[in-house]
């Protein structure tokens, strides 16, 4: 990681110049080591967004923006959305490798002995109105899990943190489906440990006890590739505060359910559903004939108008998950019998317009993989409103991926960002009765 190169800072204001050292990754990227910065000279770095940051050295996954590229652990998303399924992406985001098949199969056997939830906290949903959110749900029921574990709290133990993993990864799709249940107000299905990862959760969330799910493999698949595209993004907005929130020695039930919190903005992993809701509107104004007009819209700057599901901070180019999603919106479609389905033609027609426009190719927004993901689950059946709940699902592996390795860095501290103050400079109280 570290190399001979150096780069010099000279300063104007008779700040002595400093040398700091740059370090080189595998990929991407070098970075410029400023611990010593402060020390040095007392002052501070400026990067509100972080979009010239890098807050920490990780193994997990490499973004390459200008390529479109995206690996696990090495491993292209391509291949392994094509060639492996959501919980052998797991070992690998966990634990750096594909399992051999015995390790997949006891893997396997771990997380689904850990599906079921504690019976009460079936009591916290109650609290809920049947139209909350489901991510507010979300985030109380992950959090309420603090609650329940005692023997897998201890951040600093590594086989806490293990035991911990496995429960957050098998539980998460039951809580997502208890979310789905309450707000149609429908009882709550129990996992079924003879089903695989997915397909349980397609069942609780779809079967009731008067009539089972029937499991259909093309929906099942399309579900687990959309865990799979979600697992890990480096170290986005929820991501970050997963490590955030974690470094402060917290429970890994309450980290997550910080990361659950952040996921919910439309700037982030809400934008599925921000994406869905727009293309609703483009056809509810009148479809296809009224893109134009749409389009006019999002150029104008003063009508606070996104093209949803565009766009990325790390990608200028188009988003590898993206052009898996959108096969998969063909196969779902296709075995759905749902070719003409307006919203898609909508999507392509929007994609088509967006990859043509100077407008867009000269900010390089390309579709991102928000943009096909909403879809894709509401021809499964999955409402609008769940969507950034079962983006949260998959990417529970990544958050705790990315807390364990930041624990397991002695190097680690709590994280604690400094400012540039602009506020008012020291002064005294008045007393109120002189304040006027
Ligand atoms: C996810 O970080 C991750 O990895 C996130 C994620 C993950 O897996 O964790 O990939 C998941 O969050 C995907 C992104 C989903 N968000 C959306 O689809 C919402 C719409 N997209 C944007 O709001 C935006 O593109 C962001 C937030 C994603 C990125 O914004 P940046 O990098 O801060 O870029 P910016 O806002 O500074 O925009 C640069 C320019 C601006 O125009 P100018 O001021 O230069 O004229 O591009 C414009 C913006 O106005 N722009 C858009 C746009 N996105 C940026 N214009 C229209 N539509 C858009 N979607």
């Amino acid at each position: 990681m570290s190399s001979q190169d150096k780069a010099t800072v000279s300063f104007t204001d008779g700040t002595p110049n400093i040398e700091l050292p740059i370090l080189k990754g595998v990929a991407g990227p070098d970075v410029i080591d400023i611990r010593k910065l402060y020390g040095q000279t007392g002052k501070f770095t400026y990067d509100p967004g972080f979009l010239s940051t890098a807050s920490c050295q990780s193994r997990i996954t490499y973004i390459d923006g200008d390529k479109g590229e995206l690996l696990y652990r090495g491993y292209s998303i391509d291949q392994l959305a094509r060639q492996c399924d959501f919980l052998e992406v797991c070992h690998l985001i966990l634990y750096g490798e594909l399992p051999t098949p015995d390790q997949k199969a006891e893997f396997d056997r771990r997380v689904t002995r850990h599906t079921m939830v504690h019976e009460q906290m079936h009591f916290f949903t109650r609290g809920f109105r049947r139209d909350a959110h489901p991510m507010a749900v979300l985030t109380g029921l992950c959090g309420a899990m603090s609650a329940f574990y005692p023997d897998s709290m201890n951040l600093n133990d590594a086989k806490e943190r293990d035991i911990s993993a496995i429960r957050l990864i098998a539980k998460m799709p039951t809580l997502v489906a208890m979310a789905y249940k309450y707000s149609k107000g429908e009882p709550y299905i129990y996992p079924q440990n003879s089903l695989t990862y997915t397909a349980n959760f397609m069942r609780m969330m779809f079967a009731t006890p008067c009539e089972d799910y029937e499991v259909n493999d093309v929906l099942v698949r399309a579900m687990d590739r959309i865990f799979i595209l979600h697992a890990d993004h480096e170290q986005n907005a929820s991501t970050s505060t997963v490590r955030l929130c974690a470094s402060s020695g917290t429970n890994p039930f309450a980290a997550i359910a910080a990361g659950v919190a952040c996921l919910w903005g439309p700037a982030h992993g809400g934008a599925n559903e921000a994406a869905l809701n727009m293309l609703y509107d483009i056809q509810n104004q009148g479809g296809l004939a009224k893109i134009g007009q749409f389009i006019d819209q999002v150029k104008d700057k003063n009508s606070g108008v996104r093209l949803m599901g565009f766009g990325h901070r790390v990608y200028k180019n188009y988003d590898p998950r993206a052009k898996l999603m959108r096969e998969t919106c063909h196969e779902v479609l296709g075995e759905l019998g749902l070719h003409d389905d307006p919203l898609f033609k909508l999507a392509m027609a929007l994609e088509k317009i967006a990859l043509e426009d100077d407008y867009f190719v000269s900010r390089k927004l390309y579709p991102n993989v928000d943009f096909y993901s909403g879809i894709v689950q509401k021809a499964i059946g999955i409402p609008v409103s769940l969507f950034t709940a079962i983006f949260a699902l998959a990417r529970t592996v990544g958050w705790i991926a990315q807390l364990n390795e930041m624990i397991a860095d002695p190097e680690y501290k709590i994280g604690r960002p400094r400012q540039l103050y602009l506020g008012a400079g020291s002064r005294n109280v008045v007393p109120l009765a002189q304040r006027g």
